[in-house]
């Protein structure tokens, strides 16, 4: 009997999973949709989250009512894009919670863990909702969408026909197989990973240098382990188009490209690598090189018909198989009206956050292209939390886990339709986590035990029986993961915004009390506090679901939707309060604040026409008829419109905003007048605008504090 060491951290019970990871904003879906239910209906709707089956958030509804089966009526957030600017940030805070604890250094934190949080993104050019409707081939299998309904896409697995070199027909095989596979693609799906992308890690085989303690992975179809099979899925279950194995690595050691080959018109990125928070940063340097914003991966190109992929992650095993292995680049976009190297250079030097370079794709191709790369990600001590509790950071200054992200900048100045992905990545020492491996493996036949084993007995000495400890192997070490909605990221059109900060200011939380919402939170701003310059710009909106309800099933939590207006849905807005300490807004006669703002994305409004947005989360839009600020059909203006419900029932769900620039310092504590409801909801916040000297201050203070908080030895 072997005796496991005394410092085991008992992870996730056996068949009850609770260890999770929840993003609060942007809003994570957790794989839901728009379900009326406190539990989601589909957990391997677009990715395996390994989450409880509660929380998440609903998409966005554009309007009043459910969007039900209409894209259109569908709400995707709208982040301005950084500019080329090193100053011309666009700052988004990405807020989660983490249940098993992070931060700290494995020695010098009491949860004895080793953590990592990865945040991504994926991007293509956007379309017009209205195309999520249009059921063409190069939408189905290429268009990021949430979806209207929480199916799955079917998909038939590879067969051995199409491997077997004694059958001439084996090109039809595959692409019978993937046309297949490609009418199945419902318009009305989620849909993040490609199809191919999938099929590819079908056909990969698994990493055989990976450690799977004693959990036993099946072939597949194929006849061999391939990458859909892991020791956390060693099923091969499937979770929308993603790759169980690279899902749970990072850094990937294969190009996470969605394609067989570059799609010029949508121009769809591999992730993009955005920050690694870690438990021991002096790994940075190694992520870096991992990491595939700016480093090529070699993958292996067959040429086997239409089929250009195949089994081989080695060279040699490349060569074996008759195909060639080619060095891929990653990109942010490829600028292809440039044609020129001299043109490349010329754009490179005005970029100041991205790398332009005048590249091949990939190492077999001689054309060579202006190639966008994202800045390097960003490797740095991830925020400490304790375990056992979805809560705050002192990293955070008490707020929930929280990462300060730069959104990118697309130079070619166009509109994109992304999504962001967080995976949380936790292991222990009972183990090396990143020098075990294959050689590990349990194989009792040439005496190999691996370190560890599923629930094992363990001798307590002093003649007792032995205990049996909770240690299940394929979650010992383990990977959650949660992910955006899909949300635009739009190209400054303001001279403007030139140069500027822009902060988002949004609202984060669902509709119902505190164990209704659970692991999902109540309402609030994001942030709640926040000082800022007078040349900054901040962007104000948020977006809401009208389907909140939290009905029963609810799972191991509580149903229910407390709260004010009509049931199910979700309504923000944003008022002056009179000070920091009430409860109630100001007449507009009595603001201060509308008068020191003007818009950057409505510049005829007034202040009374931003207040009136505002205050009426876009119902009206504007206090007065002007052919600039309101001039869509259907437009309601302030006083001659029809009667906006005072709970803002008949309000929009979900409000684009105005993205404000200031005339002078300006302090306003602001509310939302239907959450706001003391003593059982707070939905209040506080905006600073200083001069730009005490906002540099004030930013250097921040993070200063951030470290401040050091974990002592118990
Ligand atoms: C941190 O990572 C480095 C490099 O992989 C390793 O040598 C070191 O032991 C790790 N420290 C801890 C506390 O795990
Ligand atoms: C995979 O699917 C099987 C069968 O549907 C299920 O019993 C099992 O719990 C799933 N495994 C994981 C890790 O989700
Ligand atoms: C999680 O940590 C393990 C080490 O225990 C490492 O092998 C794996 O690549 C990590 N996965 C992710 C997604 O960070
Ligand atoms: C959250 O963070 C902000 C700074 O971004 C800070 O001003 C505020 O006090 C924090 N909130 C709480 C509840 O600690
Ligand atoms: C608005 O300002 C006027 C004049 O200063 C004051 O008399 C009134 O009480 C204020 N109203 C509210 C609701 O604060
Ligand atoms: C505040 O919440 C309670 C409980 O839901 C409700 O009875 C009350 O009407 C609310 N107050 C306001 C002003 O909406
Ligand atoms: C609101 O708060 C009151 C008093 O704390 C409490 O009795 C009531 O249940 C709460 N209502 C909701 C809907 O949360």
């Amino acid at each position: 009997m072997r005796v496991l060491s005394s410092s085991l951290l008992l992870l996730c019970v056996l068949g009850y999973v609770l260890c999770d990871v929840y993003m609060h904003n942007p809003r994570g879906s957790n794989n839901r949709l728009n379900e009326r239910t406190a539990v989601r209906r589909n957990a391997n709707r677009l990715f395996d989250s390994q989450n409880n089956n509660r929380g998440g958030y609903n998409t966005g509804d554009a309007e009043s009512t459910a969007a039900n089966n209409d894209p259109n009526k569908q709400y995707s957030m709208q982040y301005y894009q950084s500019g080329p600017e090193a100053a011309a940030e666009s700052r988004l805070i990405v807020e989660w919670t983490n249940q098993h604890g992070c931060g700290g250094s494995e020695d010098s934190s009491p949860h004895k863990l080793n953590c990592d949080i990865v945040i991504q993104y994926m991007c293509q050019n956007d379309v017009d909702q209205s195309a999520l409707r249009a059921n063409l081939a190069e939408n189905k299998d290429n268009l990021l969408r949430d979806g209207l309904n929480t199916q799955n896409n079917g998909y038939q697995q590879p067969n051995r026909q199409e491997i077997n070199e004694n059958n001439p027909n084996r090109n039809a095989v595959y692409t019978n197989r993937m046309s297949g596979n490609l009418n199945q693609i419902g318009m009305g799906r989620g849909y993040h990973e490609s199809m191919v992308w999938y099929d590819m890690c079908r056909y990969r085989e698994a990493n055989g240098g990976l450690f799977t303690a004693d959990q036993r992975l099946n072939n597949g179809n194929l006849g061999y382990k391939d990458s859909s099979r892991t020791r956390q899925n060693p099923n091969g279950n499937r979770s929308g188009f993603e790759c169980p194995e690279e899902r749970d690595y990072y850094p990937y050691w294969f190009p996470t490209l969605m394609s067989q080959t570059y799609d010029q018109a949508r121009q769809t990125t591999p992730w993009i690598d955005m920050a690694y928070l870690t438990s021991n940063t002096s790994r940075c340097d190694l992520i870096k090189k991992g990491s595939f914003n700016q480093n090529g991966i070699p993958r292996c190109v067959v040429n086997e018909g239409d089929r250009t992929y195949g089994r081989a992650i080695t060279e040699a095993a490349c060569t074996a198989e008759g195909g060639t292995w080619v060095t891929f680049q990653s990109y942010l976009e490829i600028l292809t009206s440039i044609t020129t190297e001299a043109a490349c250079n010329a754009k490179a030097a005005t970029d100041k956050r991205n790398k332009i370079s005048w590249i091949s794709l990939r190492s077999d191709e001689t054309a060579k292209k202006c190639v966008v790369q994202a800045p390097e990600v960003d490797c740095t001590s991830a925020p400490w939390t304790r375990v056992n509790h979805n809560g705050n950071s002192p990293d955070s200054q008490g707020n929930a886990s929280r990462y300060d992200a730069v959104l990118p900048y697309f130079p070619s100045d166009t509109k994109k339709r992304c999504v962001m992905r967080l995976r949380y990545n936790i292991s222990t020492d009972d183990y090396d986590p990143f020098n075990t491996n294959s050689a590990s493996n349990e194989d009792i036949q040439e005496g190999v035990v691996s370190p560890i084993e599923q629930n094992p007995l363990v001798d307590v000495g002093a003649s007792a029986r032995p205990l049996r400890l909770a240690l299940n192997t394929n979650q010992y070490g383990r990977t959650f993961q949660d992910r955006s909605h899909v949300f635009r990221m739009l190209p400054r059109d303001s001279a403007d915004m030139t140069g500027k900060i822009i902060h988002n200011l949004n609202v984060r939380g669902k509709r119902g009390n505190i164990v209704q919402t659970y692991p999902a939170v109540e309402y609030d701003f994001i942030p709640n506090r926040a000082t800022v310059s007078t040349s900054d710009l901040v962007h104000i909106q948020w977006t809401g679901s009208n389907t909140h309800n939290n009905q029963p099933n609810g799972g191991d939590g509580q149903t229910g939707d407390a709260g004010e207006g009509q049931g199910g849905t979700d309504r923000s807005n944003f008022l002056e309060m009179q000070g920091e300490i009430e409860n109630y807004p100001a007449p507009f006669e009595n603001t201060t604040f509308w008068a020191n703002v003007k818009s950057v994305t409505q510049p005829s409004a007034t202040a009374k026409d931003i207040a009136a947005g505002f205050f009426s989360s876009g119902y009206y839009c504007g206090a007065a008829q002007s052919a600039n600020v309101c001039n869509q059909n259907g437009d309601q203006v302030l006083g001659t419109g029809g009667a906006m419900n005072d709970l803002l029932n008949n309000a929009p769900a979900s409000y684009f905003g105005h993205v404000l620039k200031f005339t002078g310092k300006t302090t306003v504590a602001y509310m939302c007048s239907r959450n706001n409801n003391f003593s059982n909801r707070s939905q209040k916040g506080i905006l600073w605008v200083v001069d730009p000297a005490d906002a540099a201050k004030s930013q250097a203070a921040k993070k200063s504090r951030r470290r401040s908080f050091v974990m002592k030895n118990l």
